[in-house]
């Protein structure tokens, strides 16, 4: 055994290719995160843009019906606005949706997205901006129970740890009445060779890169509703899809919008 072990290890092009994969796996280890982090926040933060202008009006009519609730808050109820948290809001693309004097909170796993948040925030003065948390959406310990009128991610729930931690602290933080506004991209709902692929793809290279999975159920961990909202309303749909890097993007086409009340 040791021999064979010996006489495979004689040859140099795998002695080389086994230390590339060891030294890969080291900066996975040691590096991995700052690399997909950094990564994330500079290269596909241009990906997002064009996913964003794809489908701003089906996102637009999505959050539209914010604009009629009335916050708990009477100074707030007064003005018009909205206490509002986004969780991994990245460089910021959904400013433009939240009511006028609204205040706003975010918790971002991300720090590098911070910069480009605050210099989007430039061209949305009508969003008062409270605080930026770098924090993860299932630990928000930070905001206190029964503090904020709307919760609102996109695209997020792909990414966190745990989908039934984060809706645990979405619903605690919520003031009774308050709403979860949530538009994701789960697994295929129709064809199996999407599917397929996007179990390939969520267990390598995907996960490894952008920290997303691509075969997340979270429509259903939401309708399963642990955290205990009096009502969810959900419907399931896909992106539009467009050339240039909407190619691509049948992979994670199926999604899920929807509203749940606490
Ligand atoms: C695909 S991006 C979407 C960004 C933005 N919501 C949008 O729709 O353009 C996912 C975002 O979620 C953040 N994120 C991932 N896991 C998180 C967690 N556990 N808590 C808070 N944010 C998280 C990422 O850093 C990233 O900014």
């Amino acid at each position: 055994m040791f021999d064979i072990l010996l006489e495979i290890l004689s040859h140099s092009w795998i002695r080389n290719s086994l230390l590339a994969c060891g030294i890969l796996l080291l900066i996975r280890k040691y590096a991995g995160n700052f690399i997909q982090q950094v990564f994330f926040a500079k290269i596909y933060n241009a990906a997002l843009g064009t996913y964003h202008q794809t489908c701003y009006t089906l996102k637009k009519q999505h959050l539209e019906s914010m604009k009629n609730h009335k916050s708990a808050d009477p100074e707030l109820k007064k003005k018009g606005g909205l206490r509002i948290l986004e969780i991994g809001p990245g460089p910021g693309y959904n400013f433009e949706f939240y009511p006028p004097n609204s205040e706003l909170t975010v918790v971002e796993v991300n720090p590098f997205f911070e910069e480009q948040f605050f210099k989007k925030q430039v061209d949305h003065r009508h969003i008062k901006m409270e605080r930026f948390v770098v924090g993860f959406a299932e630990d928000m310990k930070s905001v206190p129970d029964n503090s904020v009128d709307i919760v609102v991610s996109t695209m997020v729930l792909c990414s966190v740890r745990s989908v039934e931690g984060a809706l645990k602290e979405i619903h605690r933080i919520l003031v009774p009445g308050g709403k979860y506004y949530y538009w994701e991209h789960i697994r295929e709902f129709t064809y199996f060779w999407i599917l397929f692929v996007q179990h390939l793809l969520s267990y390598t290279i995907y996960d490894m890169m952008f920290g997303c999975q691509l075969n997340r159920k979270s429509d259903e961990i939401i309708k399963a509703n642990k955290a205990g909202f009096s009502n969810i309303d959900q419907q399931l749909f896909r992106t539009p899809q467009k050339g240039g890097l909407h190619a691509i993007c049948i992979f994670h086409s199926a999604h899920v919008k929807g509203i749940a009340t606490k």
